[in-house]
């Protein structure tokens, strides 16, 4: 018997009341309430067959819907309703929901790291990128694992960063412009624009929401120093819960207002350092000693923030958990902004260092990758 055959035989369905029952291969016996079931009916007239887009307003169909009859055809299920109407659902969809409902969804899958990584693992050259999709896909997916990539050899031209960002997400323009520069600037405003070194950080986190994707392109690099560090937040996060779960909890919860001005921009959020899963895992960091604002609370309220959020500070900034390297001319560095903290080495400032950047966002990428593995399936 063939493993397709072998699984439709075993596919088996039982109705109890509200409640299917059923048991597919491979995953643990299951149970799918008809409310459920009728709200993700998979007909061509409850879901437009190319976007998937539900056709139907829930609450006027959902409520009213009562199964009639659900038996096991082939590898499928099919359901028909006291109004007649027909759903069927085929077993690995079945599958997925019986997962999701005895854990939950299963996230994209990510790699932690620390000062071991080598960055080269996840560096492709620009000339490959645009012209292999296979290289393309391949440079995405260590991006979306690992929270970071370098392109070299991209061109150089004023704004070329952007176009890079075009290749798999759309660029976020901000109050700094669809591109912006960073150069040491003798009226500078920001530290940025100076040679003195920059701690790990984040960007933007005054910003609602931040964005989720940066990119870096170095320009001119002929200074001593001004080498690019990333540091995995995720890994120093989960770090912090197993040695100090009330101080990540205490963190989670407390917001604290980020800020930037200037003469034409008055910028706040209030965020959390760390925002946190229902299932207690990471899914961003705010970290930016420039734009942090105080906890509030009482003063022993207070001093625990403090101590939590030192402690974060020590494990981000410890040398094992920092990859360090140097950006050529060309070279663009790609980074989750809420996942993975940058900073940058001071740098002399005999000599020229020019750095141009964007922002974009995380979603765009992971469609991108979507699409891709989509085109290869
Ligand atoms: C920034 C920044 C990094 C660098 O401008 O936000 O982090 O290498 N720059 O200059
Ligand atoms: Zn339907
Ligand atoms: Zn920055």
């Amino acid at each position: 018997m063939s493993a397709g055959a072998e699984t439709q035989a075993r596919l088996s369905v039982e109705l109890a009341g509200d409640v299917v029952r059923l048991r597919v291969p491979g995953t643990p016996p299951g149970e799918l309430h008809r409310l459920a079931l009728r709200d993700g009916c998979p007909c061509a007239t409850c879901r437009h067959p190319v976007s998937g887009q539900r056709l139907f307003e829930s609450p006027a169909v959902v409520p009213a819907a009562h199964i009639a009859s659900a038996e096991a055809v082939g590898g499928a299920v099919e359901i028909v309703w006291e109004d007649g109407h027909r759903s069927v659902f085929d077993g690995s969809w079945l599958a997925a929901e019986v997962e999701a409902g005895a854990t939950s969804r299963p996230p994209r899958p990510l790699t932690f790291w620390e000062s071991t990584l080598d960055p080269r693992q996840l560096t492709a050259d620009h000339a490959d990128v645009i012209s292999e999709r296979a290289e393309l896909r391949r440079w995405l997916a260590g991006v979306a694992e690992y929270g970071f990539g370098v392109l070299t050899g991209a061109p150089t031209a004023d704004g070329s960063v952007a176009d890079v960002a075009a290749l798999f997400a759309h660029v976020r323009a901000t109050n700094y412009g669809r591109v912006f520069d960073v150069s040491v600037r003798l009226d500078a405003t920001k530290l940025a624009d100076t040679a003195l070194p920059l701690s790990l950080h984040t960007d933007n986190a005054y910003r609602v929401p931040a964005p989720s994707l940066q990119l870096l392109q170095c320009l001119v690099a002929d200074a001593d120093g001004g080498d690019t560090v990333l540091v995995d937040g995720f890994r120093s996060v989960s770090l912090l819960g197993e040695a100090s779960p009330e101080a990540l909890a205490l963190l989670a919860r407390t917001p604290i207002r980020f800020s930037y001005r200037d003469a034409a921009a008055e910028l706040w959020a209030d965020v959390p350092v760390v925002e946190l899963a229902p299932n207690g895992l990471p899914t961003a960091v705010h970290v930016n000693n420039r734009s942090k604002g105080l906890p509030t609370g009482s003063p022993s309220a207070v001093e625990a923030w403090y101590s939590a959020y030192f402690e974060l500070l020590a494990l981000l900034e410890h040398p094992d958990a920092q990859v360090r390297f140097r950006l050529a001319p060309g070279d663009v560095v790609v980074f989750d902004n809420l996942r993975v903290l940058h900073g940058r080495t001071g740098f002399s400032s005999v000599g020229s260092r020019r750095l141009q950047g964007c922002y974009a966002d995380r979603d765009g990428l992971l469609s991108t990758l979507d699409v891709l593995a989509r085109l290869d399936s």
